[in-house]
């Protein structure tokens, strides 16, 4: 029995259509959208709008032209920060981040932008009331991921809007952990622009993510090139998303994201919730029954579905490698790309073991694995 608990890092398996729309999509259209006249480009570059406008409508952008492909939730993030930022400009962002948002304000703040990493509470959460007393004048940008992929702890989204904005900032929120999971309105909640990965709640394939611009924002694009319209002009297009996306875009990759979109339509994002989250409450019990099982990030209430812990006297990177070795159990360990969440959580420098359950995961499968974690530690 083979086990995939590391839904947090890419969704696995994905839905049987996801397979079948990129299959079909390589041997029937496969050619690049928008570059061409010919019904087969054509054919592309329906595939390509109609994920476009799918991917809006569930993200609550109303001119689909303003949501963007990119590679990945970090090309996304680059996008809005190198694309907006310019020297002088602070930003606000949180000391529990994933390097896909930390690395790239730290080398923006090396390009002279002043950037504040707002603590968070022991538990993972960060206080409107904190981002509120950063903000200065000059704060154009607040930054943050709405879910944390260590801990699971959620931040109050609805709220840091509401500050970014009385303070004339633009609110960014990497919904990395949380698209797909929880309902996202960015135009209700205000938020100004959306990264996220394709690949992980949203079932598409890897190298696929999202960046939703608000209207009226003009980025700086990070790469220019050809975008098959405007050719003859040598700077890139105004116009949206063309101005983002020069090259030739994945259309296989994108046929399986718009699959994936379908697949939670048609289930219900409510029952996809209720299903990882009856997994995670499981898994948290079973792990709060093992003497010397450390639990980080919320034990109740909003959470989203990764779980971290560790045991103690026990190094978590021999625990995955015998969950997997000998269970055949597939977590991730260590720092999870987000060393702030461990220096905030008192994890740091061994890091975790995270356990994500996906919507295709059991109950039997969280048993498997609070036994074999059991067996591993006795
Ligand atoms: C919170 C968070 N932000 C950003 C990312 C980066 O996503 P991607 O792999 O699509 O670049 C991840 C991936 O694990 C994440 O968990």
């Amino acid at each position: 029995m083979s086990v995939f608990l590391d839904n947090a890092a890419t969704s696995f398996p994905k839905p049987d259509a996801v397979y079948q729309a990129m299959d079909a999509a390589m041997r029937e259209v496969g050619v690049a959208p928008g570059r061409g006249g010919y019904r087969q480009s054509l054919a592309a570059a329906r595939i390509v709008f109609e994920a476009r406008s799918a991917l809006a409508r569930f993200f609550g952008v109303s001119d689909s032209s303003r949501l963007v492909f990119t590679h990945s939730a970090t090309e996304s993030i680059n996008i809005a920060v190198f694309g907006l930022l310019k020297p002088g400009d602070h930003v606000v962002s949180t000391s529990v981040e994933h390097n896909a948002l930390s690395r790239p304000l730290h080398l923006a703040a090396k390009r002279g932008v002043e950037v504040t990493f707002v603590p968070s509470e022991a538990c993972g959460v960060v206080s409107e009331q904190d981002i509120a007393r950063a903000m200065r004048p000059n704060t154009r940008l607040v930054a943050l991921a709405h879910c944390s992929n260590v801990t699971g702890a959620v931040q109050p989204i609805a709220g840091i809007a509401r500050v970014a904005r009385q303070g004339g900032a633009l609110f960014l929120v990497d919904a990395a952990q949380s698209a797909g999971f929880f309902p996202i309105d960015v135009e209700q909640i205000g938020i100004d622009l959306l990264a996220a990965p394709g690949h992980k709640g949203l079932y598409g394939p890897p190298g696929t993510g999202i960046l939703a611009v608000g209207p009226g924002i003009v980025l700086e694009p990070l790469q220019v090139g050809g975008t098959g319209g405007s050719a003859s002009n040598p700077e890139p297009p105004e116009q949206m998303p063309e101005r983002l996306e020069s090259g030739t875009i994945n259309t296989p990759a994108i046929a399986g994201l718009k699959a994936g979109l379908e697949f939670i339509e048609a289930t219900g994002l409510d029952v996809i919730r209720a299903r990882e989250t009856a997994l995670v409450d499981q898994l948290l019990a079973g792990l709060s029954g093992i003497t010397g099982v450390r639990l980080y990030g919320p034990l109740q209430g909003e959470r989203g579905a990764a779980v971290s812990f560790n045991v103690e006297g026990h190094d978590p990177a021999a625990l995955g490698y015998l969950l997997d070795s000998e269970y055949d159990i597939s977590v991730r360990v260590g720092l999870h790309c987000a060393p702030d969440v461990h220096r905030s959580i008192g994890s740091f420098p061994e890091g975790t073991v995270r356990v994500s359950p996906g919507f295709f995961n059991t109950e039997s499968d969280i048993d498997f694995f609070i036994k074999a974690l059991r067996e591993i530690i006795s």
